[in-house]
């Protein structure tokens, strides 16, 4: 474990437990805490909301919630922070369902020494991490499993279309030269650019299903970015919206394709830009890049309205849009996902809801005339 004091929240109205929490917190052990207290249930989540918290103690009677009801509130505010509650001896029980409930494991008091407490407290964090991230895991196979079976079906109609559509373009094309009534001819325009529009959505599909080659180059991933917020850099400014960047200047070149990246770095771009002007009429774009384990890491972090957490799993999926009939066709997303898995990349999304969405793209670093190894 890290040499850092574990922040713990300590939740209890009871002054001598408090007391007795604390100490035995504070005895010399190879481990630290920094011990926060809140006597209440409503001071415990105002403080979790704005403060790190490692771990919290849980006292389940307190003034303002009594019993479960209190883990309930605390979990539905919290659920990434292990929870251990703090029950008394006449109510074990209570301390098992709470167990089953979320919380990460229950001390009856009276009964806890300092090593007990402080091993529990470990063990607490230490499991949660593991089962974090084997939720995430889980949430990205989940994710890639489905995406890749909706681009199968995807290519298999893309493929069925296209034949047919592209003889639709050249009839329509080949009508309006005819010798036919003017009113005639706007009709066969007008069929002619509608089917022009059905053949840009197949070719977005298409990039989606990763049918689109790749003409890869040696290229910088942070002049590629800066490209983008050039193009971008007057609506956004019209938005209000101002750009932070900090881009790793040490960030090494890969082999990637410099056109495509681009359009997937700018449905990332607009997507924030919307969002942020339609919730705000303003907002604060954060572009960053870096290396991390040897992974190109690039994030677009806005302070916009955020994702909903039913729709969070759902944002990469062909056609899945929250705008408004003619505004979005839902493939920016499948486009970038579709872009990036190509890359032999990652993509990845999280967000508070009212507090903004982050995108990651990791792409891993390929020297030219090296395979792409797939991020694991
Ligand atoms: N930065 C963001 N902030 C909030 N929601 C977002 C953001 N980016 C994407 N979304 C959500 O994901 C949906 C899908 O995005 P996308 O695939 O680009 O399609 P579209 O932009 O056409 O709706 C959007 O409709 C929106 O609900
Ligand atoms: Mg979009």
């Amino acid at each position: 474990m890290k040499a850092e004091p574990v922040r713990v929240l300590l939740v209890e109205d009871n002054s001598g437990d408090r007391r007795l929490i604390s100490e035995m917190l504070a005895e010399v052990s190879d481990l630290a805490f920094d011990v926060k207290h809140a006597d209440r249930l409503q001071t415990g989540m105002t403080h979790l909301e704005q403060n790190a918290v490692e771990v919290v103690l849980l006292d389940l009677g307190l003034p303002d919630s009594q019993g479960l009801e209190t883990l309930r509130k605390l979990h539905a505010q919290a659920s990434g922070i292990p929870i251990v509650v703090l029950t008394g001896l006449a109510d074990e029980m209570v301390g098992v369902r709470a167990v089953n409930e979320g919380a990460q494991d229950y001390l009856i008091k009276g009964q806890v020494d300092g090593h007990l407490l402080r091993r529990t407290v470990r063990y607490a964090i230490e499991r949660k991490h593991a089962e974090e991230k084997e939720k995430r895991l889980r949430t990205q196979l989940d994710l890639s499993n489905r995406l890749a079976s909706l681009g199968l079906m995807v290519e298999g109609i893309a493929h069925e279309i296209n034949n047919p559509l592209s003889s639709v373009i050249g009839c329509a094309q080949m009508l309006t030269h005819e010798d036919i009534p003017e009113h005639a001819k706007e009709d066969a325009r007008a069929i002619g650019d509608h089917a022009q529009r059905v053949a840009e959505i197949i070719k977005n599909l298409t990039t989606f299903a990763k049918q689109q080659k790749l003409d890869p180059a040696y290229v910088s991933v942070n002049d590629i970015i800066t490209e983008a917020l050039n193009m971008r850099s007057y609506p956004l400014e019209c938005s209000g919206i101002t750009v932070v960047v900090q881009l790793d200047p040490g960030l090494p070149r890969t082999m990637a394709d410099p056109v495509l990246l681009q359009q997937a770095f700018l449905n990332l771009i607009i997507n924030a830009e919307i969002e942020m002007a339609q919730a705000h009429g303003k907002g604060n774009l954060r572009v960053q890049t870096g290396l991390v384990s040897d992974t190109i890491q690039a994030s677009f972090a806005d302070d916009g309205p955020g994702i909903a957490g039913a729709n969070l799993p759902h944002v990469f999926d062909p056609f899945f849009s929250t705008r408004g009939v003619g505004q979005g066709t839902g493939l920016g997303l499948s486009v970038c996902y579709g872009i990036i898995a190509e890359h032999s990349g990652r993509i990845s999304v999280k967000s508070q809801p009212g507090k903004g969405a982050v995108f990651t793209v990791e792409l891993p670093v390929v020297a030219p005339q090296q395979q792409a190894v797939p991020l694991t």
